[in-house]
Formats: structure tokens, C-alpha cells, sequence
């Protein structure tokens, strides 16, 4: 279903949209799956689920909402699944993820699969010119291109639910064309801020999981702490936006309070507040063009008192520089950022990397793999292997050093 339908969409007397959660057990799917509760019963109907491997997870899910149909990436967990729960069919595999879409007959797809996993029921989505809600934001660094021009081939919209972008999305509606000077991405600076590299040596998992502001995922958590996730959103926002990487911009604002920031030709710049709760901007994806009410403490200025921003420290924080060079290199880089960045924070996760060796292992990887053009899904398939093989050599010679 295109933008258009979305528009017209009638508010008296209608069908419930159908919605596919993915990632559903994760911290998006389970705050999507808060939103939807907390929905009218004519406005938002859950027909499938999907999970890596948390199968009981799922199967709860599914009972508590009523949906019959669920996938799991994991073809053992998927296995399990079927045999505890007979109530509704499982999918497996990377094939029963892309089944779950497009047999849905849905009308929206949320996609908050964690890192580039979720490339390929991306791309399912927007082929079938199924809109997304989309929190997946690695599927836009691995494949922006080819991911932005499919969508716009079916018609198919992509709605941001990562709330920089959700915030910018609301910003730019009203602007006509040409009126926009630049866009500024608001990072909370993560737990590490105003630390210098001489100080991260020794930080733990613990540290680098206690985010200020959010409460996410562990693998965005970490993103967050070596400011990786503002590399990749400014990634996300190029694709998203059409914006170049000069005219996207980057500034530490500890509160987390002002979402993102538009600076127009007139010398005007327009700002989206509140407080952090993903329930916003996921309310806002699920519910695009509507507005429904979402149970947030109104914003009290007053009470906040200030609001602070920095600049981003690039030299310490070195992610944020080489998103900035991969996204301005193009072609496979960015692929090759991402995947070497999975491997080495899934390492750091592990307790087989350093905290400042993440940074460390990307570079290598990306100046021993320079970028090509991306021709197709699956050239940037074969250079994400690629990726994920020398990054995973290199964190082990790190661990053996
Ligand atoms: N959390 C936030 O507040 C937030 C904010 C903005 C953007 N985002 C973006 O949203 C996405 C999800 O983040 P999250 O924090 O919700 O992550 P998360 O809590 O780690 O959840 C990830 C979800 O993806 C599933 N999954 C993991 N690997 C998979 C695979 N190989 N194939 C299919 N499904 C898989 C997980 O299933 P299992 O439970 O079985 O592992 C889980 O349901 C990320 O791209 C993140 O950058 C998140």
C-alpha cells in the first residue's frame, strides 16, 4: 500500500491497518506491541510476529495478542516453537521472515530486527509496496541506495521510527523543496561523554550498557556509547532525506530532550522535543498520517530548566568519524562499516574486545577493504561477508596480542 492510501484513510467506520511486527520480542517490538495495545481495536490489527531465536518469548506474544502466525529466524528455535504451540503456525529461516510479509496481505510492516539482519525483510516490504515502519536503521546503511530507489519503484513508504529521524520527519513536512539549509541529529553522548580516549581503556561492558537517557537494545547501547549510532543515523538520514553528508550535522546534547533540528533558508531553525521514550516515535510510524494520544508526561520546560550542547568529539569517539568517511565514500563502504562494527561489538559484548579496539577493528577493516559499487543485493551481501571475515580475524589477533 502506497503513501496515497495511507493518506485517505478513513477515520470513521474503517478496517483495522494490518500490522507485521519483526524483531517483536526485542526492546522496539515489545514497546510496538505496547502502542498497539493501547490502540483503538479499529486502528491497528497484529497478523504476524517474527523473533531471532526467543521462541518463548514469541509464543507469549503471540497468545497475549492473538496472532496466528509468527516466524523465527532460527530454524531449531522455530522447530521448538511448533511442537509447544499449536495454535498458530511457525515460520523458519530466512525464508519463513519473508513469507511472514508477503503472505500477510498487511498493510504496514514494523521492522525492529537489530543490525543488517534486517536488510532482507526490508527489502521484502518495500518490494511487495508494503509501507515500513522503520527502526531497522542498519538496512539503510547497508543497502540506502537500492533500498530507497525499490521504494520508490512500488510506491511503498518508508516511515522512520528511530526518533532523530522520526523528529526530522515531522520537521521537514511542511517544507517546500529547496528551503532546507541542513539537518542536525541531536546524540545524547552516550555514558563515555566528555571522557578522553586515556580513560576508555579499561571501561567494562556494564559501563558502556548504562545509557544516560534510553533504554535499548545491547548492541544500539553500545552504538551509543562509541557514538557508532549517530555514524550510522547520519547514514540513515542521507538515504532517508536525500540530504548530503555536507548538510547533515551532529551535535552532543546530553538530555536527549530536542529530537532533531532543521535549519531552513530563512534563517529559521525548527526543533522536535520531549522527553526520550521510543513509545513516541513508534506511535508516530505505526499511526502515520494520524496522531493518537501515546501516555507521555506533556514536556514542562520549566522544569527541565536548561538545556546544554556540545560538539561531538570525533577524536575520541573515532566511530563517528569513520561513518562520516564511509557515508561520503559510498558504495560498500558503509556495508563494510556496518559489518565490521556488528563483529567487534558483538566481540566487546563477548568480553573478547576492548572498548576503544571496536573503533580500531573497523578502520583496519575498512582500509583493507575499499569500497565498490554496489551493483545489487547481492554484491553488498558478498562484501558484508567479506567484512565480518576480516573483522572477526582481526578481533582475534587483538585477543591473542
Ligand atoms: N531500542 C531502541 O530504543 C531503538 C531506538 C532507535 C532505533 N533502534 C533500532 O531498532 C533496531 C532494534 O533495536 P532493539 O534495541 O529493539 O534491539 P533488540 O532489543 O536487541 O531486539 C532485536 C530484535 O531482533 C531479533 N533478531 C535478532 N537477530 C535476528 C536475526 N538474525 N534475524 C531476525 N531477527 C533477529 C531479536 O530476536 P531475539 O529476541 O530472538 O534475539 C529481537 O526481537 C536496531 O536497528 C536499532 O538500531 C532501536
Amino acid at each position: 500500500m502506497g503513501p496515497e492510501r495511507l493518506r485517505t484513510a478513513p477515520t470513521i467506520g474503517r478496517v483495522a491497518r494490518r500490522l507485521v511486527i519483526l524483531g517483536s520480542t526485542g526492546s522496539i517490538g515489545v514497546q510496538a506491541l505496547d502502542v498497539v495495545a493501547r490502540s483503538a481495536e479499529d486502528e491497528l490489527d497484529v497478523v504476524g510476529l517474527s523473533a531471532g531465536s526467543d521462541w518463548q518469548g514469541l509464543v507469549e506474544q503471540a497468545r497475549t495478542h492473538g496472532v496466528r502466525r509468527v516466524a523465527l529466524a532460527d530454524p531449531d528455535a522455530a522447530a521448538q516453537a511448533a511442537e509447544a504451540w499449536t495454535e498458530g503456525e511457525v515460520l523458519a529461516g530466512h525464508e519463513g521472515l519473508v513469507r511472514l510479509i508477503t503472505e500477510a496481505e498487511c498493510d504496514l510492516v514494523l521492522n525492529g530486527i537489530v543490525g543488517s539482519a534486517g536488510l532482507v525483510p526490508t527489502v521484502a516490504t518495500l518490494g511487495e509496496g508494503i509501507d515500513l515502519a522503520l527502526a531497522n536503521k542498519e538496512s539503510l546503511v547497508v543497502g540506502g541506495e537500492l533500498v530507497t530507489a525499490l521504494a520508490e519503484a512500488t510506491g511503498a513508504a518508508i516511515i522512520p521510527v528511530d526518533s532523530e529521524h522520526s523528529a526530522l520527519h515531522q520537521l521537514l513536512a511542511a517544507e517546500q523543496p529547496g528551503t532546507v539549509e541542513r539537518l542536525i541529529l541531536t546524540a545524547s553522548g552516550g555514558p563515555f561523554r566528555g571522557r578522553r580516549a586515556e580513560d576508555l581503556e579499561e571501561v567494562t561492558v556494564e559501563q558502556a550498557l548504562a545509557h544516560p537517557t534510553w533504554t535499548m537494545g545491547g548492541k544500539i547501547t553500545i552504538d551509543s556509547a562509541t557514538l557508532m549510532n549517530k555514524g550510522l543515523e547520519l547514514i540513515e538520514a542521507h538515504h532517508l532525506f536525500g540530504t548530503s553528508y555536507a548538510q547533515i550535522d551532529v551535535v552532543v546534547h546530553p538530555q536527549s530532550i530536542v529530537h532533531s533540528l532543521v535549519q531552513l533558508c530563512d534563517g529559521a531553525t525548527l526543533a522536535h522535543l520531549g522527553y526520550p521514550d521510543m513509545r513516541v516515535p513508534i506511535s508516530y510510524g505505526l499511526h502515520y498520517p494520524e496522531r493518537v494520544d501515546v501516555p507521555v508526561r506533556p514536556l514542562d520546560l520549566a522544569e527541565l530548566g536548561a538545556l546544554t550542547f556540545e560538539p561531538a568529539d570525533t577524536e575520541t569517539f573515532a566511530c563517528l568519524r569513520l561513518a562520516r568517511e564511509a557515508g561520503v565514500a559510498g558504495g560498500t563502504a558503509p556495508c563494510t562499516l556496518n559489518a565490521a562494527n556488528e563483529v567487534a561489538v558483538h566481540a566487546f559484548l563477548g568480553g573478547r574486545l576492548r572498548f576503544l579496539q571496536i573503533a580500531e577493528v573497523i578502520e583496519e577493516t575498512l582500509t583493507r577493504l575499499p569500497g565498490q559499487q554496489v551493483h545489487s543485493f547481492d554484491s553488498l551481501a558478498q562484501a558484508d561477508a567479506q567484512a565480518r571475515r576480516l573483522a572477526g580475524e582481526l578481533v582475534e589477533s587483538l585477543t591473542r596480542a
